[in-house]
C-alpha cells in the first residue's frame, strides 16, 4: 500500500451516458470519493493518448475514461476507438514506470449511477494504492479540464 495522501483523479465522460449516471449519482446521494474533475466530452472518441499522457503530466494521481456501453455510442465506434487508446497509453505508462493502473477505460450507461460510483472508488483505491504521480510533486497542478480544453479543435 502507499503512501496516504489525496488523489486527485481526472475523469473524461461522455456527454450521452456516463455524464448522465455521474449527476444521477449525486441526486441519489451515493455515497463516491468526491476528489474526481470531471471533464464532459461529446463522445470518448475525442480522447486521444497525447491528452492522457499531457494530463498525467500535469500531475493527476489517476484518470479514467467512461463512454457508453459496446454497441451503443452514438458516433458508432469513439468508444472503442478510446478503449485502444486507453489501452496503449496504459503500457505507456507502464514503460514510464509510472502505472498503468493509473488509466483505466469504463463503459457507463445513462441510467447505471451505482456503476459510476463503483468505477471512482475502483479509480480511487488504485490511486492510492500507487502513491502520488511522481510527475506531480515538484510542479504546481494546472486543472485536468483546462489541459483539454487546450487540446479542443
Ligand atoms: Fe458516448 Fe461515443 S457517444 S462514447
Amino acid at each position: 500500500m502507499g503512501e496516504k495522501y489525496e488523489p486527485k483523479i481526472a475523469a473524461l465522460i461522455c456527454t450521452y451516458c456516463t455524464y448522465t449516471a455521474a449527476d444521477m449519482a449525486g441526486s441519489m446521494r451515493l455515497q463516491y470519493p468526491p476528489n474526481v474533475r470531471v471533464v464532459k466530452l461529446l463522445c470518448t472518441g475525442k480522447v486521444d493518448v497525447i491528452y492522457l499522457l499531457e494530463i498525467f503530466k500535469a500531475g493527476a494521481d489517476a484518470v479514467m475514461v467512461s463512454g457508453c456501453e459496446i454497441g451503443d455510442c452514438h458516433f458508432l465506434e469513439g468508444n472503442l476507438r478510446a478503449k485502444e487508446r486507453v489501452a496503449h497509453a496504459k503500457t505507456l505508462l507502464d514503460e514510464a514506470g509510472l502505472g498503468g493502473g493509473r488509466l483505466e477505460m469504463f463503459h457507463i450507461g445513462a441510467s447505471d449511477a451505482p456503476k459510476w460510483a463503483q468505477a471512482v472508488l475502483t479509480m480511487t483505491r488504485r490511486a492510492l494504492e500507487l502513491g502520488p504521480n511522481p510527475l506531480g510533486r515538484s510542479r504546481p497542478r494546472p486543472a485536468a479540464a483546462q489541459i483539454v480544453e487546450e487540446h479542443r479543435a
